[in-house]
């Protein structure tokens, strides 16, 4: 009887499972039975934009955390599928930083050739996963009928994400603030704070974009509190860095340093937990949003139980090209091309692994740690191989213009790594460019 794999979540990690056995079929092997479950009525992960926030329609929580308005924070030179480049995609190349419908639209076009769809069974959220007498048991429930059921898996591959429960503190006088207070995973379109005084708590990439957009659609002044360090860049005029929020009192925001604001909103850009609440205890991976996570050997493989797995659960420079590279090697581990070595020696790689990564200096050290990782694992399979190290030196280009002008930095183009062509400059600076749907977009 050929194995059965459960694959859940059908965002970009669980496509590039489902792509890495369609890819091995074509080529004739014989592949297991391959199931994937998604809760959403579409594929695509967060790439596939909701307007709802809280729960959804069936009273789930909404997996969305994307927002109207939003490009590519990153190069998509950094992303390129090897297998499928921008330029087969759309027909030419185009401009570097694409708008959240240019890059959903290059995600399913992939997946649309590959034929792969009828592997999914939508609107289907995975409850409960355990494992017991060499099988997974896992418990779903078909969302529409409102009817549970349970079917038997060798393998259980987990793609569900992890930016998508958000992390929220809290601060003193929140409760009593006159304004709207509000997590980034619930932000869905700039304009709402059009000629507002902004607040916006952390400091990473929601901070720095969620910013940026409502700065470009017209908030009256934007305030970042961090708990740490300040972003640093060269801000406009109406933006300020300031240390930690201590309390809220009425609309006024007080920061460590004695210093005030009187702010219209409350923005917290405090990033996300891995939450895997349908995981048995002793199959839920329990880590920090780091390079190198906790109990999963080459990064994928659940150290105590190698027939478990889990895709994409690391911090992202490398997205797409990195969750294609996991895929191809899971499945090899999957169909016994590639064996996984005793528990000692997975957890040693674990520990060596998060060795490596405490000793990274600096940004620069964290890209080219994570470039040799995919590139480590695309090198044990036949994943189509690409320049890593262009993809590295991509990356470096864009920290650099970003240093260069923070308001600026997606006005630049890159060479694409799979094809070596020179992508376009866009046709309209990116804080001008305020319709962002794919038609305008490709107008290059
Ligand atoms: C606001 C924001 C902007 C981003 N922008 C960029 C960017 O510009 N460039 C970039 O490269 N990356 C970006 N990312 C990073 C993003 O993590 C990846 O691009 C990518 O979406 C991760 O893919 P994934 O499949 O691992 O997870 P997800 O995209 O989160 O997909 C997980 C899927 O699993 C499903 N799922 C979850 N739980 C269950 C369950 N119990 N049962 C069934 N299905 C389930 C979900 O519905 C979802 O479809 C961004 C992230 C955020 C939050
Ligand atoms: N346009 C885009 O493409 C785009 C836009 C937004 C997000 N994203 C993606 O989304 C992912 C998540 O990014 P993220 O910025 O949401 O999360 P993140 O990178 O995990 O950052 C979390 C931030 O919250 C701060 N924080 C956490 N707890 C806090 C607390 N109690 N008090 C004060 N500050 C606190 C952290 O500060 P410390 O530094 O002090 O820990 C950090 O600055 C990334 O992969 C990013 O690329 C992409």
């Amino acid at each position: 009887m050929a194995k059965r794999v459960a694959i859940i979540g059908a965002g970009p990690s669980g496509l590039a499972q489902l792509r890495a056995f369609q890819s091995a079929a074509e080529k004739g092997a014989e592949v297991p039975e391959v199931v994937c479950f998604e809760k959403q009525s579409n594929w695509g992960g967060l790439w596939n934009y909701t307007w709802r926030t809280g729960l959804d329609k069936y009273g789930e929580p909404v997996h969305g955390s994307m927002y109207r308005y939003l490009w590519s924070n990153g190069p998509k030179e950094g992303l390129e599928f090897a297998d499928y480049s921008f330029e087969e995609h759309f027909g030419k190349q185009i401009a570097s930083y694409p708008p959240r419908a240019v890059l959903f639209d290059y995600i399913e076009g992939r997946v649309k050739k590959a034929g792969v769809r009828d592997m999914i069974r939508f609107e289907t959220v995975v409850r409960n996963v355990d494992f017991a007498e060499g099988k997974f048991t896992v418990k779903v429930k078909d969302l529409p009928n409102d009817r549970e059921y349970s079917e038997e898996f060798d393998h259980v591959i987990c793609a569900s994400g992890h930016f998508s429960t958000p992390n929220v503190p809290e601060f003193e006088g929140f409760d009593t603030f006159k304004g709207r207070v509000l997590h980034a995973h619930d932000f869905r379109d700039a304009l709402e704070f059009k000629d507002m005084d902004l607040l916006i708590i952390g400091t990473s990439y929601s901070a720095e974009d969620i910013g940026s957009q409502c700065w470009k659609y017209g908030a009256k002044s934007i305030t970042v509190s961090h708990r740490t360090a300040p972003m640093g860049y060269k801000w406009p005029d109406n933006w300020q860095e300031v240390p930690l929020l201590t309390k809220v009192e009425g609309n006024t925001a007080h920061f460590k340093d004695g210093t005030t604001k009187d702010v219209d909103a409350i923005l917290l850009c405090t990033g996300y937990i891995h939450h895997f609440p349908f995981m048995a205890d002793d199959l839920r991976l329990r880590t920090a949003n780091v390079l190198a996570s906790d109990d999963l050997y080459k990064g994928v493989a659940w150290v105590d139980n190698p027939a478990l797995f889990y895709l994409g659960m690391q911090d992202q420079w490398f997205t797409f090209n990195m969750f294609d590279a996991q895929a191809w090697w899971v499945r090899d581990a999957i169909m016994g091309r590639i064996e996984i070595p005793e528990k000692a020696d997975r957890r040693a790689d674990v520990d060596a692994r998060k060795a490596a990564e405490a000793a990274i200096p600096d940004d620069y050290g964290c890209i080219w740690y994570q470039g040799d990782y995919t590139k480590e694992l695309i090198d044990e399979t036949d994943y189509p191989s690409f320049d890593v190290e262009g993809a590295c030196q991509a990356f470096k280009a864009w920290k650099g213009h970003k240093v260069a002008d923070i308001m600026t930095f997606r006005n630049n183009a890159y060479a694409s790594v799979i094809t070596g062509t020179m992508a376009p400059m866009h046709h309209t600076p990116w804080k001008d460019a305020l319709d962002d749907s794919m038609d305008v977009y490709l107008q290059n």
